[in-house]
């Protein structure tokens, strides 16, 4: 049987639309659907435009941007690799140093930088506001410790005042008397000539160069006109502080929890007195941390300051009870308002009863 013929269409010459019939023939539709032959053709109108672009290839950078870049890309790259590299030499060199935990000789030396080499950080943490809300909160009779160079002399209100509180009692403000005492001959110099500059005309304020933790801190000076057996009376019962102070100097003590403990038993005013502490230490983050301990030995026997401290555990182990704490910075800086622990778990009132309520039972940034 011979297979039947296969016809095959014959293709369509080029350049005819299969869209136009041809030769006036009208090629047949299928039902319904008009074939494409019958579909209008639509031309583009003579009034919408100019004919399409072709698309534009894409734009090229300027060569001067891509070396530019490039050159960019070479110098972070370097450096950042020099960062890196120094960074892992200085902690194997901080790993080598063996340094004593008593590093506050560093002061002597470092006293008349010490202000121009801190300022930059300060100013960058907004440390400013954090002396203003420990220092405002100030009253009585004050011991400032560990007071350096005098940074936090500018907050003070040197005299006390009594006048109406916000609810209409009267209320004592401002310090009677400041003590600053610091290791450091040359801190206190200096701390001294801020002082007497910025309050010429306040005569309580006595500058003691001792160690804080070792030698005992005198009572505060006595009232003004008191009698000489007052004052021999209280020789017998020595008077105590109602405001300690102690900004950034946890880190410099040889013995932190001592130093805490001495403060809290034997020179804070058993009752209302309040130790307030700005201090710097460990972080909330580990990786903070990590940092803080590989470079802690090289940074103590440079600046005298051990900052890998946890100062919270230190507050613990003194055994005064937290009034108020709060941490900023990754929470490497700690805010503390603490007093003794009472029997019976009292908490603060202030002077309740006596008509006077202390301005220090306010919040943190009080202005009251
Ligand atoms: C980091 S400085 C802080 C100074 C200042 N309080 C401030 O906020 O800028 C630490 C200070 O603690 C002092 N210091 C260290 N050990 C001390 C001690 N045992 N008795 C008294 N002062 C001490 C140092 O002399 C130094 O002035």
């Amino acid at each position: 049987m011979r297979p039947k013929a296969i016809q095959i269409p014959k293709r369509q010459p080029k350049g005819i639309s299969p869209l136009k019939p041809e030769n006036g023939i009208k090629p047949k539709g299928g039902l319904g659907t008009p074939s494409l032959a019958q579909q209008p053709v639509r031309r583009p109108s003579p009034k919408s435009g100019p004919p399409p672009q072709p698309p534009k290839p894409p734009r090229s950078l300027p060569p001067i941007f891509l070396t530019g870049s490039a050159i960019a890309v070479l110098i972070f790259s370097t450096y950042g690799s020099y960062l890196y590299a120094s960074y892992k030499k200085a902690i194997e060199d901080s790993k080598k140093l063996s340094v004593s935990n008593d590093v506050a000789d560093r002061y002597h030396k470092t006293a008349p930088t010490f202000d121009a080499d801190v300022d930059t950080t300060e100013w960058m943490m907004s440390l400013g506001k954090r002396r203003k809300e420990i220092v405002q909160r100030a009253r009585g009779d004050v011991l400032e410790v560990s007071c350096g160079t005098g940074r936090n002399m500018e907050y003070y209100a040197p005299g006390e005042k009594l006048g109406a509180g916000k609810k209409g009692k009267a209320e004592f403000r401002g310090c009677r008397s400041i003590t600053f005492v610091d290791l450091s001959g040359e801190m206190v110099e200096i701390a001294r000539e801020k002082f007497e500059k910025k309050f010429p005309d306040f005569k309580k304020a006595v500058f003691l160069v001792q160690d804080a933790a070792k030698d005992p801190i005198p009572p505060p000076p006595p009232p003004p006109g008191e009698t000489a057996p007052t004052f021999a009376a209280r020789q017998q019962q020595p008077a105590k502080y109602d405001t300690i102070i102690q900004t950034m100097g946890l880190c410099s003590h040889a013995d932190p929890v001592g130093l805490l403990t001495y403060l809290g038993q034997d020179l804070l005013e058993p009752s209302r007195g309040e130790i307030l502490l700005l201090e710097h230490g460990r972080s909330h983050y580990s990786w903070v941390n990590k940092l803080l301990d590989d470079l802690a030995p090289a940074h103590a026997d440079r600046h005298g300051c051990w900052w890998n401290r946890d100062i919270g555990e230190i507050v613990r182990q003194s055994g005064l009870e937290v009034v108020e704490e709060k941490r900023l910075h990754l929470g490497t800086t700690w805010m503390f308002v603490l007093r003794r622990k009472r029997e019976g778990g009292e908490e603060g009132k202030g002077a309740e009863g006596s008509g006077v309520v202390l301005s220090r039972w306010l919040g943190w940034g009080s202005k009251d």
